[in-house]
């Protein structure tokens, strides 16, 4: 059997006609840069995340972007974060000349370390950027009380995680500001790029407006030097079609996810028990020490697996300046090394889900096996 990693075409032959209609109805319409379906969309996903604004941009990369920029970081500026997420996240505290500051993760959830995030905070931290990793909500209550304890705000990368929830409050929406992504192979993508921030902060939603337009005050005035990053209107109307399926997707994920940690509990190391919808399981993502093994073994049975991420952030060369070393955060380390995320959208069947599993368990089944079995080891 095939079981591909992830099947946009699945999803695409779901809402063609929707999707075709609502992209023709941009074209008629000549209007391609902010417009009512990007407005309709700030609306909407401001509306479900349960935020007062909601500012469309670019990119999930951009939306970082204008929200530390929002916060005014800048050179001399130091902003804590994950070594264990993708690039971008640190990338945007670097393009604004500020320091990223790692803490190391837990290493069953992924998520900052709390022990350790207080030992890095000090005068020159401007922000605090929690990662809700493969889709799972970050442990925001500790995050958000360390951090109004030492007044530096909360920037929330929800780029895999909009629609997690915990107590009411929705990934995105418990820091000052969230940012999600649209790229194409997130619960909620477009067909392209697309980004968003929310915040409850009139202020700053008015000031990420203007920094995405080139920091304009009306045309041609520029207060400050922003960035051209808007949202197309040809995305914002796709993305309107499938914020209708979002919550039936997530669900379908969480369903898919329960069932893989039934079959795989014992053979692998499988995710966390996340409560309620805590977890939208942008992926689904196991660990073993034989991780290459493993990926054969799938590769060989027609399953595509992934690694999200095999190298942490503090040991890319483009951050050797800040002078880690290796064993600096060893369970990001680890976790680079271990991680390996299996088949989990929306329309995987529960057929290709079991065989998934099959091959897995059976996989560890022989290499647990005891040494007279040698000859049985992939
Ligand atoms: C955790 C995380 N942060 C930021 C981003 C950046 O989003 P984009 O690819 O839309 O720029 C992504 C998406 O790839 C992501 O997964």
């Amino acid at each position: 059997m095939k079981v591909p990693q992830l099947d946009l075409k699945a999803q695409y032959a779901l809402l063609r006609e929707e999707i075709e209609a609502a992209i023709l109805r941009v074209l008629r319409s000549q209007k391609f840069i902010l417009g009512e379906e990007v407005e309709g969309l700030e609306r909407e996903i401001a509306a479900y995340t349960g935020s007062a604004h909601a500012v469309a941009c670019a990119s999930g990369t951009d939306a970082l972007l204008l929200a530390l920029m929002a916060l005014d970081v800048g050179p001399g500026d130091e902003v804590i974060t994950s070594p264990f997420t993708f690039f971008s996240t640190a990338g945007c505290i670097h393009r604004l000349g500020a320091k990223p500051v790692f803490v190391d993760i837990d290493p069953q959830t992924f998520d900052l370390n709390l022990n350790e995030l207080p030992r890095r905070i000090n005068s020159r931290t401007r922000a605090i950027v929690p990662v809700h990793l493969y889709g799972r909500l970050a442990p925001m209550a500790e995050i958000l009380e360390m951090a109004a304890h030492c007044q530096v705000p909360v920037v929330e990368d929800a780029a895999q995680a909009l629609g997690a929830r915990s107590g009411g409050c929705m990934a995105g929406a418990f820091g000052a500001m969230g940012c999600y992504s649209f790229y194409p192979t997130k619960n909620l993508g477009g067909a392209g790029d697309g980004g968003l921030v929310v915040t409850s902060d009139a202020r700053l939603a008015e000031r990420m407006r203007r920094l995405r337009a080139h920091g304009s005050e009306g045309a041609y005035h520029h207060s400050e030097v922003g960035l051209n990053s808007r949202l197309d209107e040809i995305q914002a109307a796709v993305l309107r079609v499938k914020l209708g399926c979002l919550e039936g997707w997530n669900r379908a994920r969480q369903e898919h996810a329960a069932a893989y940690t039934r079959a795989l509990d014992g053979a692998v190391r499988t995710p966390a028990p996340a409560p309620g919808g805590s977890h939208v399981y942008h992926q689904y993502v196991i660990r073993t020490p034989d991780r290459g093994g493993l990926r054969r073994r799938l590769a060989e049975r027609g399953v595509e697996t992934a690694v999200y991420y095999p190298a942490p952030l503090h040991q890319q060369k483009c951050f050797a300046y800040l002078g880690h070393r290796a064993g600096d955060f060893p369970e990001a380390e680890a976790a680079a090394r271990e991680v390996l995320a299996l088949p989990i959208y929306p329309e995987l069947t529960g057929e290709a889900r079991d065989y998934v599993a099959g091959v897995v368990t059976e996989w560890a089944a022989v290499r647990a096996a005891p040494a007279r079995f040698e000859h049985l080891r992939i």
